[in-house]
């Protein structure tokens, strides 16, 4: 890819597997933990949809919280989990790929930024849990603009920070709205495609698909 300025990954299933809290406590939770896992997620992320459209913001961690609640009735865990699942999520496992992928990333002269829907403090902690603190120019979380993936205005952050083109940003993320989102933006995004699913009909096309993070280096 040419004039690329800046690679910026989005954080929550491209980087860090969120599947990982709730497979931790597999042997608790018995064979339903992935249906579980994925109904947390799902309801998440509507959560962050839902709240944007309606105009009554609350924090990642306010959302993870009400979603996993609610994950949890309707999956019957027991409560006594709850805390436990909670302090995994704040250091998700990365994707197995990850931490090489980025060091060797770190050495081409480019931005190497996080734009996630995590707060400030979720992500330093994720980060640093993972050994990863050294890697990364900017985190940027949409506190920042108190509006959720993929309003414009989040993709708008990295672009006034570092004065530079929307077409001169990579950015990578394993979430299909948010390949839509930001590609319609105007980034030349990168679809993570991990599990073999199908691209949304949302008038963009990724610039490339790729099965994990290490096949970056091929286009970069
Ligand atoms: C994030 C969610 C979309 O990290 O995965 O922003």
């Amino acid at each position: 890819m040419k004039n690329i300025k800046a690679i910026i990954f989005d954080a929550y299933g491209t980087l860090f597997d969120v599947n990982s809290a709730a497979e931790k406590c597999k042997d608790k939770i018995g064979d339903k933990w992935e249906g579980f896992a994925n109904y947390w997620r799902t309801t998440q992320l509507e959560y962050t949809w839902l709240r944007s459209l309606m105009k009554r913001h609350k924090d990642f961690w306010q959302v993870t919280e009400d979603s996993l609640d609610k994950s949890m009735k309707t999956y019957e865990i027991d409560s006594s989990m709850r805390n436990e699942l909670l302090n995994l999520y704040k250091i998700l496992s990365p994707f197995k790929e990850v931490p090489e992928v980025l060091k060797s990333l770190k050495d081409k002269n480019l931005k190497l930024s996080v734009l996630s829907n995590g707060t400030p403090s979720l992500l330093n902690e994720l980060i640093k849990s993972n050994n990863l603190e050294d890697i990364f120019d900017d985190i940027f979380s949409i506190e920042e603009v108190g509006v959720y993936k993929p309003d414009s205005k989040v993709y708008d952050i990295p672009i006034k920070k570092y004065n530079i083109k929307k077409n001169e940003v990579a950015f990578l993320s394993a979430n299909t709205w948010d390949i839509s989102g930001s590609g319609n933006y105007g980034y030349n995004s990168i679809w993570v495609n991990r599990n073999n699913n199908t691209f949304d009909n949302l008038d963009y096309v990724p610039k490339h698909q790729i099965k994990d993070l290490s096949k970056l280096l091929d286009i970069i």
